[in-house]
């Protein structure tokens, strides 16, 4: 495995001094949990959502948003790709050079802003994924292929971002995701919500919502060709909303924090990404 994103080790002056990253949960439990300040942040974070916070970037704030990531031609052009490869694609179909293109326009807009500020730091890409989805019947939505389609986080570290990259437009397909910020995920998980058994998974919060006293208010995002959801999945809860007609063609993207520029964690990460399922975390540090 190539990915390894930090060190637990600085070498600082002339004495090689040891840092253990994992001290910090210690203090983080002790002054989050025990003193309260999560519960403070929380509750600050409540309050200014109803406030004037224009300036903070959404993905930071609410931990989802819609960004425009690719041109229409582009994402045209993926579909093409798609269609010739009877409704897959895989990034090893595409050549390196055409990767480093398909890159170099996401991350030359808006994207690069967002990603900077939510994670604080630098970012690469994980994984890469092509889907197809058309039409659903009501009875999918109980089966485990359905499991998407009620409220739910995906299991995956905190410091990750997915992009859901709609290479077809809503106007296609009318297909979207639903999404509920990080203050209120976080209620519903202090509710027992979030990561409970999958068949415990409701396509309606509205009930758990007034049992705990929670404010229910879902965002739907329908973005348009070329476009993403941008979104914290292990920290927001969201839910597909399936088409109605034609087809949702999207590429996913997983992106975590890099030391390094994109550019520099994809020459060590290619041949990673190239195989690793969407979802599939390998140890990083
Ligand atoms: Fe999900």
């Amino acid at each position: 495995m190539s990915v390894r994103a930090a060190t637990a080790f600085e070498r600082c002056g002339d004495e090689a001094l040891e840092y253990d990253p994992l001290a910090a949960e210690a203090i983080t439990f002790r002054y989050d949990i025990e003193l309260g300040y999560k519960r403070h942040h929380l509750a600050c974070m409540d309050k200014a959502r109803r406030g004037d916070l224009g300036a903070l970037d959404p993905l930071s704030r609410n931990g989802f948003a819609r960004i425009p990531v690719l041109s229409a031609a582009t994402s045209a052009t993926l579909v093409d790709r798609i269609d010739q490869g009877g409704g897959a694609l895989s990034p090893k179909d595409l050549s390196r050079a055409e990767v480093d293109t398909l890159f170099e326009e996401m991350f030359a807009g808006p994207l690069d802003t967002a990603l900077r500020r939510f994670f604080n730091c630098l970012y690469g890409v994980l994984f890469v994924d092509f889907s197809v989805s058309t039409p659903v019947t009501d009875d999918v939505l109980t089966r485990p292929e359905g499991l998407s389609f009620n409220w739910h986080c995906d299991v995956a570290p905190t410091p990750y971002v997915k992009l859901l990259v709609y290479l077809t437009g809503r106007d296609e397909h009318d297909g979207a995701t639903e999404f509920l910020d990080m203050a209120t995920t976080a209620h519903f998980r202090r509710a027992g919500y979030v990561y409970c058994p999958r068949p415990q998974r409701v396509a309606d919060l509205t009930e758990l919502a007034r049992l705990h006293g929670i404010g229910f208010v879902p965002e739907r995002l329908s973005p348009e060709r070329g476009e993403a959801a941008a979104f914290s999945p292990g920290q927001v809860l969201h839910k597909g909303i399936p088409p109605t007609h034609g087809k949702r063609v999207l590429m996913s993207v997983g992106i975590i924090p890099a030391p390094a520029d994109w550019r520099a964690f994809l020459a060590s990460n290619y041949g990673y990404m190239c195989n690793a399922e969407i979802g599939q975390f390998p140890q990083v540090a």
